[in-house]
């Protein structure tokens, strides 16, 4: 389980605890919070524990009991391959993830429950070979995942995943300009990590969704919609050539999609399903015009190969900076838009460590002209 300390993370952990006689937690990984995974090493009783983070590695060497082999960020990649599992689930935050995600697959036979969607924004083409070892843990990738069972690839006319909007779907462009840290943080439906909050509220997570399925489903992205879906209970839907749209319904619960990850191509029981008939669903179109993420994330595969990750890294940069009071909501999509503009936006690597490194390169240089401290930035 890698990201074990965060929202999937601890939702994984306590689906394995639920049933610990279906599954072994080989090793996990955390980054900081070392805290959130203590209750778990007792019971789950995994082989190794990765510290991903130099200084909370350090801190935590004299703690961990002997039984468990303490993995440091240096050799965090080699004990993905020497000690290999059936499934890893990766539920690390941001482009970071994209190396466990390429250890798993490249290195070992195992399958990938990838909820980490910026392995593929971040280096898709090198992913992609691998693609029917993946199997989505993002709710909407899941859902299309779970409609194209038994279809064929050519039967299909177009993809449409789901978004609840956010909670300022409704709001033109001139209401956004004062929104706080605390009232993006706030999502109508869904309890996740902050950076995917932030980018709900922007939309930014269902354009870097679109990156993802244009991998994981092998579609070109004009063929891949988004539709506004309040309710968030139809988690996305597939139209085939035939005129038939085939939709996955279960509630807005991300234990769904990790347990169907885990159990594929099973389904096992879990117990709290829901009951009684549907409320009324509603789809609308997005509006666009005020929320310019899904355009942008359709120019970056236009434009380039280098173009996702280095959107991805000016949102990741961006949304911290907007988190720290640092720039101001709408300032996020200016710096989206100027990211694209950059030359290391227009670049076709040949190896993803070329890419690692003009990634890393276009991020230094987006920070030292963002403000370093408070500012009241109206965007
Ligand atoms: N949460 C959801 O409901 C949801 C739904 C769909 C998709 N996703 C996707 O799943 C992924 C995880 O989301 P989340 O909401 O669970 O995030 P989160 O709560 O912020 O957790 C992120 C995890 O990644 C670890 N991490 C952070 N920086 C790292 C680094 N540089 N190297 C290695 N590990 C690092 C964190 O460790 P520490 O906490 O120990 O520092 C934590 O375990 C994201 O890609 C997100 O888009 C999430």
């Amino acid at each position: 389980m890698l990201g074990a300390s965060g929202s999937i993370g601890q939702q994984t952990l306590n689906l394995l605890q639920a049933f610990p006689e279906r599954y072994e937690l080989v090793g996990l990984s955390v980054h900081t919070q070392l805290d959130k995974v203590w209750p778990y090493l007792s019971q789950l009783r995994p082989k190794w524990l990765a510290i991903t983070d130099a200084a909370t590695y350090q801190r935590a060497r004299a703690l961990v009991p002997p039984s468990i082999q303490l993995v440091g960020p240096e050799e965090f990649y080699e004990v993905l391959v020497t000690h290999p599992a059936d499934i890893a689930v990766n539920g690390i935050v941001g482009a970071a993830g994209f190396r466990a995600s390429w250890q798993v697959l490249h290195y070992t036979q195992g399958r990938l429950a990838l909820a980490n969607k910026e392995s593929l924004v971040f280096g898709g083409q090198w992913l992609a070979p691998y693609r029917n070892r993946i199997i989505p843990v993002d709710s909407e990738h899941s859902a299309i995942f779970q409609c194209l069972q038994g279809e064929k690839k050519e039967a299909v006319a177009r993809l449409v995943l789901t978004a609840s909007g956010g909670p300022f779907h409704g709001r033109k462009r001139a209401e956004l300009s004062r929104i706080t840290p605390h009232e993006a943080l706030r999502h109508p439906v869904w309890r996740m990590g902050s950076r995917i909050t932030i980018d709900s509220a922007t939309l930014m997570n269902k354009a870097l969704e679109i990156i993802e399925a244009y991998w994981l489903f092998a579609i070109p992205h004009r063929q891949i919609e988004v539709w506004i879906h309040p309710e968030c209970l139809v988690h996305s839907l597939v139209l085939f050539k035939d005129g038939s749209m085939k939709a996955q319904l279960s509630p807005p619960d991300m234990r769904f999609p990790i347990w169907y990850a885990l159990s594929y191509p099973e389904r096992q029981v879990l117990p709290d399903l829901w009951q009684g008939p549907l409320p009324t669903l509603h789809f609308e179109a997005v509006d666009e015009i005020t929320f310019p993420s899904l355009r942008l994330a359709r120019q970056a595969l236009d434009q380039s190969p280098s173009a996702p990750a280095v959107l991805n890294a000016a949102d990741e940069i961006a949304v911290a900076a907007f988190l720290e009071g640092r720039i101001g909501f709408l300032d996020i999509f200016y710096w989206l838009e100027w990211a694209l503009a950059q030359p290391e936006a227009y670049l076709a690597p040949a190896t993803f460590s070329e890419l690692a490194a003009i990634e890393q390169a276009f991020r230094q240089r987006l920070t030292a002209k963002l403000p370093q401290s408070i500012h009241a930035s109206g965007g």
